[in-house]
């Protein structure tokens, strides 16, 4: 259809108008990236222009891959899944989930593994990485996808999203962090999945919206995404759900406010498969390119149409879309590109994913390009050492009673449940993977991959116990109650073995629609743990799971003697598990989330029957998931936040907290400033460097203000391990900001290996975000002191386990008069610290 010109130049300028247009110039060292990125735009017309946005559909790889533009040689990008590896390939490495990451609470780990990530993907072809995950970041403990990700504390998410990205890109592939933004369920993400696919009642006719406020959105869900900012990540995923009612890949607010905007990032946003519902929206609202390429209005993929290619080709011409939004569009890719050095000798793409045959269609929707498509590159190198490591330095130690762990040469053991064995059909015999068949290493969805081998923890129990001529009894089936009857009857020590499992919406197993239907161990789980307890005074539960199991059945019976949480830990699952049960290495995973007694102690839920046709989940407890919740509401938890224990113990003493002097910041130019911020949240642009003290509204650098990450106060403490062998603590800080916020937020930690009778200096850097609160009339991150509040400072083991307490006190107050502010189990406060501005207590353990 033609229109009148008058309509075409009333609707061109009121939708360029109406939108921001954060357009990035590239700082700091992106500027050289930038610049090769221009001058690669400059050179296209406008439809390669729009061929490069405008993805291929599935092809070889899972990802984008945009068109390749043979004019001037430039093959295209290709991406692929995901978080746990290079999905669909051969020859690759199946690591441990985000949550077994998170539960090492090490940033080195979480680095490495994700640098082993980003190498199998180059080494394989693929540019781009669809990982880390952050959204979902846990708003439900039920949520299906939570494994992806890390923690529902968007600290301990933040931390480990950007030693994540970093760990990624320093291995070459552009890292796309995902989901963006307030994915936080299955149910109702996607329209034709559940209406068709599903055929679920009742219809929807959109996907859910999540609906939150401006504060919780910065202080939880938005936060970790800073991290991933600051640290350089070349891409971003937008979600499927909406957000406040608005798509979150046409999302003016979310992509150029606050993404491009407010955080300053520097890549590009790219759809996920069929998260796309608009052509000139999107574009305008700040997506840059279509991953899967094709889709249709309800979100299916595969059909061939797009909402972009011609149909973007016209909205640029009739003036829907103005030219610089599509040069934008292409720089922004082309920058990550060349940020990451991929112009210089980047592998060719050698794999085709989910296709193991070597010879195929490059297309083969289309079924062109007949080649060799599979070179069957073995990538794993050694890394199978660093998923090991991840899994024994992730599993949690929940209960240790008469000195259960580790084993020391039991005469016989019983390896008891269906989750101590091998998947009958091979651990790949599950489309990606949804099944709950042997033990459970891996969620499904498209955060799965294909297992090079799975070490099932029967096979490395019985190697192990070799050693010391165990005998060694097992029973698989949970419901051989005769069979498990006798071996635990006969056995010295027990290992039951329960799990549970969940994944991504367009699988269902088990009527579990990606988010689990319950939180409890599945196939019988607490009746074989109750059953093996009757009969065996050593009872050792070791649970594989997406997220917190219920154990209110079993965990106190003074029968069960020890219990593990091992989460999902991949290819390696057996052997890091029995590095711990034996004690070659000491456990030291930490808890990312509460355990609670009953669903109802969260607070959150999965919103599971349609409130309407398009589902409206309200956020309304607004910064309060988790323990933050539990701790608001004097909830008990099973175990809480942040606990673990080790086979040895853990004294801290001398609480000292030091302000930093403030350093100034270097100064940005004007016209720097100008050039990379966004005219209409950003009036000022004319800001003299001098001028620039926090906060601004004004965020000129990667990752938001730069003010936000100086270090401004430092809290150290001593850590002694107390006990006879060596082991790592996670010494943890939290604080309470007041002004509404949870009674205590982490905002700190740090893992030490310490020697037994030695002792270790623990350091916390607070940066200015740490201590500030975001003010939605400013519309600025303010510190809380400068409002007048004491800050509470909490050192210890876990979020309830504190051994010592401290005061920050509000700007203006003299150390002196902060005394009262100190709890007053003061009979054993200590003095002053020397060094210290403020005062410090220790408390009991409790
Ligand atoms: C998932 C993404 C994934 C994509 C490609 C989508 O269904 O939400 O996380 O990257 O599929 O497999």
């Amino acid at each position: 259809m033609i229109l009148p010109t008058w309509l075409l130049l009333l609707s061109g300028t009121a939708l360029a108008d109406y939108y921001n247009p954060p357009i990035s110039d590239g700082y700091g060292n992106w500027s050289a990236a930038y610049e090769k990125a221009r001058h690669f735009v400059c050179q296209l017309t406008l439809t390669e222009k729009v061929n490069f946005t405008t993805g291929v559909g599935t092809g070889q790889t899972v990802g984008y891959s945009n068109s390749i533009i043979p004019r001037i040689g430039f093959r295209g990008l290709a991406g692929d899944d995901g978080p746990t590896g290079v999905r669909g390939a051969d020859y690759t490495s199946a690591l441990a989930s985000g949550m077994n990451l998170a539960m090492t609470w090490d940033r080195q780990l979480i680095y490495e593994q994700n640098y082993i990530n980003g190498a199998e993907h180059k080494a394989k072809g693929a540019n781009s990485v669809a990982a880390p995950v952050v959204g979902p970041l846990g708003h439900a403990p039920a949520g299906g996808r939570n494994f992806e990700g890390f923690s529902p504390d968007p600290y301990l998410s933040g931390i480990a999203f950007g030693e994540a990205v970093r760990g990624t890109q320093d291995a070459g592939a552009i890292a796309e962090g995902k989901h963006y933004l307030l994915y936080e369920q299955e149910h109702f993400r996607e329209i034709v999945e559940w209406n068709v696919w599903l055929a679920e009642e009742p219809n929807i006719t959109d996907p859910y919206s999540s609906n939150v406020d401006d504060r919780t959105l910065h202080e939880l869900y938005l936060w970790p995404w800073y991290d991933g900012v600051k640290n350089h990540m070349g891409a971003v995923m937008c979600s499927y759900n909406q957000a406040n009612n608005t798509h979150a890949c046409e999302s003016d607010r979310l992509l150029n406010q606050l993404l491009k905007g407010e955080l300053g990032f520097q890549g590009y946003v790219s759809s996920d498969d069929g998260s796309q519902f608009s052509g000139v929206a999107s574009a305008l609202g700040g997506m840059d390119v279509t991953g899967p390429g094709e889709t249709s209005p309800n979100g299916i993929s595969g059909l061939g149409e797009s909402y972009w290619g011609p149909n973007l080709t016209l909205a640029v011409l009739n003036g829907s879309v103005p030219e610089w939004r599509l040069d934008d569009m292409v720089t922004r890719v082309m920058a990550s590109y060349y940020y990451l050095g991929q112009d210089k000798d980047y592998p060719e793409l050698n794999f085709a994913s989910g296709n193991f045959d070597t010879y195929g269609y490059e297309y083969p929707e289309a079924e062109l390009g007949w080649r060799k498509i599979n070179l069957h590159l073995d990538v794993r190198d050694n890394h199978a050492e660093t998923i090991r490591k991840v899994g024994s330095n992730s599993a949690v130690l929940l209960k240790n009673s008469k000195n259960t762990l580790p084993l020391k040469k039991p005469k016989q053991i019983a390896v008891i449940g269906e989750d101590a064995g091998p998947n009958k059909y091979g651990p790949n015999g599950c489309s990606d993977r949804a099944c709950n068949e042997g033990t459970m290493a891996m969620g499904w969805g498209s955060g799965s991959t294909n297992f090079p081998y799975l070490v099932d923890p029967l096979s490395a129990i019985q190697q192990r116990a070799l050693k010391d001529r165990t005998v060694v009894q097992y029973v698989l089936d949970n419901w051989a109650k005769d069979q498990i009857g006798d071996v635990s009857w006969q056995a010295e020590v027990c290992l039951t073995f329960v799990s549970a499992i969940s994944g991504e919406g367009y699988l269902e197993v088990d009527n579990n629609f990606g988010d689990r239907n319950n939180l409890t161990a599945w196939k019988d789980g607490d009746a074989v743990v109750k059953q093996v307890a009757a009969n065996c005074s050593e009872t050792v539960v070791v649970i594989h799971a997406p997220g917190p199991i219920l154990m209110e059945e079993w965990i106190d019976l003074p029968n069960v003697t020890a219990v593990i949480f091992a989460g999902l830990p991949g290819q390696e699952s057996g052997n890091g598990l029995v590095d711990v049960l034996y004690g070659d290495v000491n456990p030291s995973g930490k808890l990312p989330w509460s355990v609670g007694r009953k669903r109802e102690d969260y607070g959150t839920d999965v919103l599971y029957k349609a409130n309407g046709p398009v589902p409206q989940l309200d956020f309304s407890e607004g910064l309060f998931i988790d323990y933050r919740y539990v701790d608001k509401n004097n909830i008990k938890p099973r175990f809480e936040f942040g606990f673990g224990l080790s086979y040895t113990t853990f004294d801290y003493h001398g609480l000292r907290i030091n302000a930093v002097p403030a350093v100034p910041t270097a100064s940005i130019s004007p016209s720097q400033a100008m050039r990379t911020t966004n005219p209409s949240i950003c009036p000022h642009t004319s800001l003299n460097p001098s001028d620039y003290t926090f906060p601004t509204r004004c965020t000129p650098t990667r990752g938001g203000d730069p003010k936000l990450w100086d270090v401004v106060y430092r809290v150290r403490t001593t850590v002694t391990n107390t006990g006879s062998v060596a082991g790592q603590e996670v010494a943890q800080l939290y604080l309470d900001l007041g002004n509404g916020t949870p009674p205590r937020q982490l905002r700190g930690f740090q893992k030490v290996m310490i020697q037994p009778g030695e002792h270790k200096e623990v350091e916390f850097e607070l940066r200015r975000r740490d201590v500030s609160i975001w003010d939605v009339v400013k519309q600025q991150w303010v510190e809380v002191t400068k409002l007048g509040t004491d800050i509470k400072v909490f050192v210890g083991s876990s979020s309830r386990d504190v051994k010592l307490r401290g005061v920050i006190p509000a700007t203006g107050k003299a150390p002196s008069m902060i005394s009262s502010m100190v709890p007053s189990s003061s009979s054993r406060m200590s003095s002053v610290v020397p060094s210290s501005r403020f005062k410090v207590t220790p408390t009991p353990t409790h």
